[in-house]
């Protein structure tokens, strides 16, 4: 599922390619060296782009403009690279959200067991729509499409976490507890996907993945020389 552009891209597209070499200023030293960690598992710096973004969220639970040119200048693309990968991801926020994102299904299975009258509910006791953030910061209320647990519909996951079938007295109550942090250990603030991260590299050979690289280019460059002939041919 695609997202709509966010305004704040605007601050990121409007930064030059340079830019992205600058010193990263804005991950923690921690996020820093685990950032190093996970380049190092990919044959190219750019594959690590979506693993840094996961890592960039959990933070501060979005992506801010600053994270994003940190990110940009550590695998060697543009920032404006990173917004166009990040903005096509739900998973992944380019915009403040609260510590809980609280996210409801209305496809199909949810919507024949009562998930718009759910939506309703919830909109109405956290006093947002649907994509608002409660003025304490605490809960960010989402619509989303089937998140594969229609057999306990109408579900819903806090911060991509599942929190099983829903009723609107089930839905104050579990607000109530992601408030008290008595769900802390199991739902994690922010948008901390993974808890464990992968420590072993891909298993593909750097030289065999330069060697297709460079066949690939020789394959390009010849078919645009066979067009440009053949254009010429005909002319
Ligand atoms: S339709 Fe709601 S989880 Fe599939």
């Amino acid at each position: 599922m695609t997202k709509a552009s966010p305004t704040g891209g605007a601050a990121v597209q409007g930064r030059d390619a340079a830019s992205s070499s600058a010193a990263p200023r804005h991950l923690s030293a921690g996020a820093l060296a685990a950032a190093r960690e996970i380049i190092a598992l990919y044959p190219e710096p750019r594959s690590a782009l979506i693993p840094l973004c996961h890592l960039a969220q959990s933070q501060h639970g979005w992506l801010t403009p600053e994270a994003m040119t940190d990110i940009a200048g550590l695998v060697g693309v543009t920032p404006a690279e990173v917004l166009g990968t990040a903005s096509f991801y739900d998973m992944l926020h380019t915009e403040p959200v609260g510590t809980y994102v609280v996210s409801l299904c209305t496809n199909i299975a949810c919507l024949l067991n009562g998930a718009a009258e759910l939506l309703e509910h919830a909109e109405s006791s956290l006093g947002v729509n649907a994509g608002g953030t409660t003025t304490d910061g605490v809960i960010t209320l989402e619509e989303a499409e089937c998140l594969a647990d229609c057999d306990r519909a109408p579900c819903a996951q806090v911060n991509h976490r599942f929190v099983g079938a829903q009723t609107p007295e089930s839905f104050d109550r579990l607000v109530a507890e992601l408030r008290s942090g008595a769900r802390s250990e199991e739902i994690p603030d922010h948008g901390t996907l993974t808890r464990v991260r992968r420590s072993v590299g891909l298993q593909a050979d750097r030289a065999q993945v330069a060697a297709e690289r460079a066949a690939m280019a020789q394959a390009q460059s010849e078919r645009a020389a066979a067009k440009s002939a053949t254009a010429e041919g005909g002319s």
